[in-house]
């Protein structure tokens, strides 16, 4: 079983960007922490970050092909993407949405997430913690539907 992992804009720049924030872990740790857990859970990875929008529509589309489910921190486009949203929508895999920070307790401008109606679940202001955990609820998950999303 493969599942994407979808990392946004600026998430390469981890461990170095507002680290008060988004903590002092690089994205290298991160996956390399993803894929220990994977290991464990014995499901394949398919990892990417990209500061592109088209090219994370891409991606989702390519795992509607390859990938049972789809973990992804969308970032910044979290608040702006219908593209990215219709995307998830089209390939109707389940997906957890990650966010290392609470995105609640920051600017307004945050609070809304247009991915959010078209994803399984969310996990938001624990740290690289809710990216090994999201992992865990979506191959749980993954297991107990035959992988649709609705229905
Ligand atoms: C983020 C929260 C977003 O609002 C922000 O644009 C990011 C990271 C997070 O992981 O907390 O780049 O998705």
């Amino acid at each position: 079983m493969k599942i994407l992992v979808l990392h946004g804009p600026n998430l390469n720049l981890l461990g170095k960007r507002e680290p008060e924030i988004y903590g002092r872990q690089a994205l290298a740790e991160i996956n390399r922490e993803l894929r220990e857990t994977a290991e464990e859970l014995q499901v394949e990875l398919r990892i990417v970050q990209s500061n592109h929008e088209g090219e994370l529509v891409e991606e989702v589309q390519k795992a509607g092909e390859e990938c049972a489910g789809i973990l992804l921190n969308p970032a910044a486009y979290t608040h702006t993407s219908v593209a990215l949203r219709d995307a998830l929508a089209a390939v109707d895999l389940p997906a957890v949405e990650v966010h290392l920070s609470n995105i609640y307790r920051r600017e307004d401008f945050r609070s809304k997430s247009l991915v959010a109606p078209v994803v399984w679940g969310r996990i938001c202001g624990f740290g690289s913690d809710g990216y090994l955990w999201g992992l865990r609820a979506l191959v749980k998950k993954i297991g107990e539907s035959g992988g649709k999303n609705r229905g």
